[in-house]
């Protein structure tokens, strides 16, 4: 037995295929290139939801319904924002949680919308929040990735900002049965309901084990400064017995295809002539050549959480809200899990080992 359940199978899924080998995303019988900054957000919540949720919806209805949703839950977010401004030991992520926490499974709308509408509604006032600003209701015209920039700036985004920020949602959706979507299955086949699976999935995101390294290669960036800092600075990590953020994958054995789908969206955003952008591309190609030099036969590649720190950052989000702006476009992945495993209908319950002590002898 393994202590990380490596190659236990322990779902059935329509959902996603995570082909770590071949460096390929699979979402519902469509590959990653083809829906993330292809099709909207909405699209893709509706193309992972269907036959599951009810209502079914197509994605134009569901664009509207999500707009509504957002507009419902804004009510409860203020109520929690009140508690939350009283409570300033609490991190974004854990507002986070305790605004989905105070949403009611007696609430009469479908609770997958309520879960979908409440994540950008608490982040994004809770990003205000931290600056001392008043939150933003949400706009139910808008798109969800829109009116999550809107409600963090209080300005319309522009186009380019909405559609990389859509693009990020829709290539972090689903991946496979991840830690925290293994977390929302098991507690949906308690048949504890989709609000209490969803909260789950999002406490296993918190780890820093799942949750990601988006921070922390910005750190590094910032730290190696310039180009004729990067080999030595990166050589050193290694020396010391550190890992460089953003490389290597328990899954992916070549290059993590949403490294690649976030750095067309980073390039788009940021235009050619970007120092930043032109520094990461650089300490990519260095850390790569490193790693290879020094981990032979490992194959570590680039990993998403790379490109999503440049992008995240470039849309201004505060490195603190990285992990819940992941979570918003996750929970569609949860949701469509929950719902798979609701008609599952069969409680999770594996078996354990023991090897303790046995009782003494009378
Ligand atoms: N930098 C340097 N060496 C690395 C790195 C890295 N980023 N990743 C793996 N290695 C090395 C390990 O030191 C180990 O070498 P050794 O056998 O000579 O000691 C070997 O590669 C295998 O490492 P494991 O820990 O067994 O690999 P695992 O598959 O468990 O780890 C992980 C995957 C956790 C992502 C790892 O690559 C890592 O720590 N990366 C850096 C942090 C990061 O970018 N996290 C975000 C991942 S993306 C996501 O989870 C959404």
């Amino acid at each position: 037995m393994t202590s990380g359940l490596e190659g236990v199978v322990a779902a059935e899924t329509v959902l996603s295929h995570v082909d770590g080998e071949n460096g390929r995303l699979i979402i519902r019988g469509r590959e990653l290139d083809d829906i993330a900054g292809k099709i909207s957000f909405e699209e893709v919540c509706a193309l992972l939801w269907e036959g599951l949720a009810e209502p079914d919806l197509p994605e134009k209805d569901l664009r509207e319904v999500l707009g509504t949703a957002r507009v419902a839950v804004w009510p409860l977010a203020q109520k929690v924002f009140t508690l939350c401004r009283e409570t300033p030991a609490l991190s974004l992520i854990e507002g986070l949680r305790l605004g989905l926490s105070a949403l009611s499974d007696q609430d009469k709308l479908p609770h997958h919308l309520l879960v979908t509408a409440m994540v950008p509604v608490m982040t994004a006032g809770l990003i205000r929040i931290r600056k001392g600003q008043e939150p933003v209701a949400p706009d139910e015209a808008l798109s969800h990735a829109a009116d999550f920039l809107a409600m963090m700036t209080a300005r319309p985004p522009k186009r380019l900002q909405a559609h990389a920020l859509d693009t990020y949602l829709s290539a972090v959706c689903d991946h496979g049965l991840n830690a925290s979507t293994f977390t929302a299955r098991v507690i949906a086949s308690t048949q504890a309901g989709m609000i209490s699976s969803v909260i789950g999935g999002l406490c296993a995101l918190k780890g820093p084990l799942h949750g990601g390294a988006p921070g922390p290669v910005l750190d590094m960036l910032d730290e190696i400064g310039d180009e004729k800092g990067i080999r030595p600075w990166l050589e050193r990590q290694l020396d010391q017995g550190e890992r460089l953020m953003g490389f290597g994958h328990r899954i992916y054995k070549v290059r993590d295809p949403r490294a690649d789908v976030l750095k067309g969206a980073v390039r788009l955003l940021s235009g050619d002539d970007n120092n930043r952008i032109a520094l990461a591309e650089k300490v990519e190609q260095v850390a790569l050549e490193v790693l290879a030099e020094r981990k032979p036969g490992r194959r570590l590649e680039t990993n998403v959480e790379f490109y999503t720190a440049l992008l995240l950052e470039a849309l201004s989000i505060p490195r603190e809200a990285f992990t819940p702006v992941f979570a918003i476009g996750r929970t569609a992945g949860w949701v469509a899990h929950v719902l798979e495993q609701e008609k599952v209908g069969r409680i999770i319950r594996p078996s354990s080992v023991y090897i303790g002590p046995e009782p003494l002898a009378a």
